[in-house]
């Protein structure tokens, strides 16, 4: 059968620009294409600005989905990527390793080191691809630890009210059901799920006694939840309680890994050590898809035996790609050098600043290090009605890219913001917050 050319040849299609034939052939993540407008055609992007097709620049005030670190484009970045693959693009991780992969999870390794205590320390790296995956390594290396050693009856997972871990089954099943996963509930194993308050999770372990195999939190900051923030007080009581209680704590750093809440990782500022870790988005600045689950040695030797059988099958094609490493690498020492959590916390506090000095004390305006979120009303609901108007109100705005989470508007810029550019957000925050009032 002959080989189709590309659409992108095709005379009907490519008379109109490349952005109108999106319609014709993409379908895109977590939008309604019976509602949404046409996305914005990005065709650059530099720094905390985004270039449009139009000839529009608008500031990424979001990091592309929290992902983007230092800022777009950043130079040691692009120019870790170009030299790596340039010397080895990929290679299966399987049987084969490489420099790039080494030298990341010698960093993360001792980037997680001051969290160590208790008897707790992350000494292993799991490579994967993205932050459901990273999830799911640490779900299944939870459970499978437990079988390995000689419990398999725990079989339960505990995860906080609001939680979201990613889109694949399981990080579904210990995701908060409402709005997005309850129809797939016949599909997801079932999760005790609490409030992130001691006394209920101490309730929840002694109802499941024996059977837990690990608690599943977003330490700090519940980002899908609607950037929903708890005390560090929870995260020492929740690791008290899994110590008492024998079961396993996870913290999925996906969102706060990296500086976001003004430390390196949102445990490291509460004073905790997890016994897994899943991290992604900021892991290569936001500049390609690369996770890692980082796993305690004791997890990490229940797997390692003479026995085949008792390895840990789970893998990705793109597991540990070198490239991803590479810029990992580049990533962690641009964080050390720029001392990234410190600028990330300088910015959220210009921007909360602003806020409250534009809505007043009483605004309701939150912050944890680089994360500043504003509801206008009570309902924080991802498809809140006001949610509605809320997203309608940032699509208009002209210089900045603003994404509410529901009825939550939300600030997490990357790291290169200067102070007048945070300003903008702020203002930005403000006009869309003036526009949705009611009077
Ligand atoms: C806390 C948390 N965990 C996991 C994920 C899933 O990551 P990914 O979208 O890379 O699969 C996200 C994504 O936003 C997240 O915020």
């Amino acid at each position: 059968m002959a080989v189709q050319a590309p659409t992108g040849s095709d005379p009907a299609l490519s008379a109109s620009p490349w952005w109108q034939q999106d319609a014709q052939v993409c379908w895109h993540p977590y939008t309604q294409h019976g509602l949404d407008p046409q996305p914005l055609a990005v065709v650059g992007a530099r720094g905390a600005w985004l270039e449009l097709a139009d000839g529009q620049r608008m500031l990424d005030a979001i990091s592309s989905w929290w992902a983007c670190l230092h800022g777009h484009g950043n130079h040691r970045l692009v120019a870790a990527a170009a030299a790596q693959a340039a010397r080895l693009d990929h290679v299966l991780f399987a049987g084969c390793t490489h420099e790039p992969a080494v030298n990341l999870a010698t960093d993360l390794v001792r980037v997680a080191a001051p969290m160590a205590g208790g008897g707790h320390s992350l000494q292993r790296v799991f490579y994967s691809d993205n932050g459901s995956t990273a999830v799911e390594v640490a779900l299944k290396a939870a459970y499978q630890y437990w079988v390995r050693q000689g419990e398999p009856q725990r079989t339960r997972f505990i995860a906080l009210d609001g939680g979201y871990h990613g889109d694949t089954f399981g990080a579904m099943a210990v995701g908060e059901p409402h709005p997005f996963f309850h129809e797939f509930a016949p599909f997801l194993f079932e999760v005790v799920r609490v409030p992130p308050s001691a006394e209920a999770l101490q309730q929840a372990l002694q109802a499941n006694a024996g059977q837990v195999a690990a608690l599943i939190v977003e330490p700090l900051v519940q980002g899908a939840a609607g950037m929903v923030m708890h005390p560090a007080s929870f995260l020492q009581d929740a690791r008290r309680l899994c110590d008492e209680h024998g079961a396993l704590l996870i913290a999925d750093e996906v969102l706060t890994g990296f500086g976001r809440t003004g430390s390196v990782f949102a445990c490291e500022k509460a004073g905790i050590c997890p016994d897994l870790m899943a991290l992604a988005k900021g892991l290569t600045g936001g500049m390609l898809p690369l996770a890692v689950t980082m796993a305690s040695e004791e997890i990490y030797q229940a797997f390692h035996s003479p026995q085949r059988e008792r390895a840990f099958f789970h893998g990705h094609t793109f597991t540990a790609n070198p490239i991803g490493c590479a810029i990992g690498h580049a990533s962690l020492a641009l964080l050390h050098e720029q001392q990234t959590p410190a600028r990330l916390d300088r910015i959220g506090a210009w921007i909360e600043a602003r806020l409250r000095a534009r809505l007043g004390e009483a605004s309701g305006v939150r912050r944890c290090g680089g994360i500043v979120a504003v509801e206008p009303s009570e309902d924080s609901a991802y498809l809140a009605a006001g949610g509605e108007e809320l997203r309608q109100a940032c699509r208009g705005l002209k210089r900045v890219l603003l994404r509410p989470l529901g009825n939550v508007l939300y600030a997490m810029p990357p790291a290169c913001l200067e102070e007048s550019e945070a300003l903008l957000v702020a203002d930005a925050m403000v006009e869309v917050l003036t526009q949705t009032a009611t009077p």
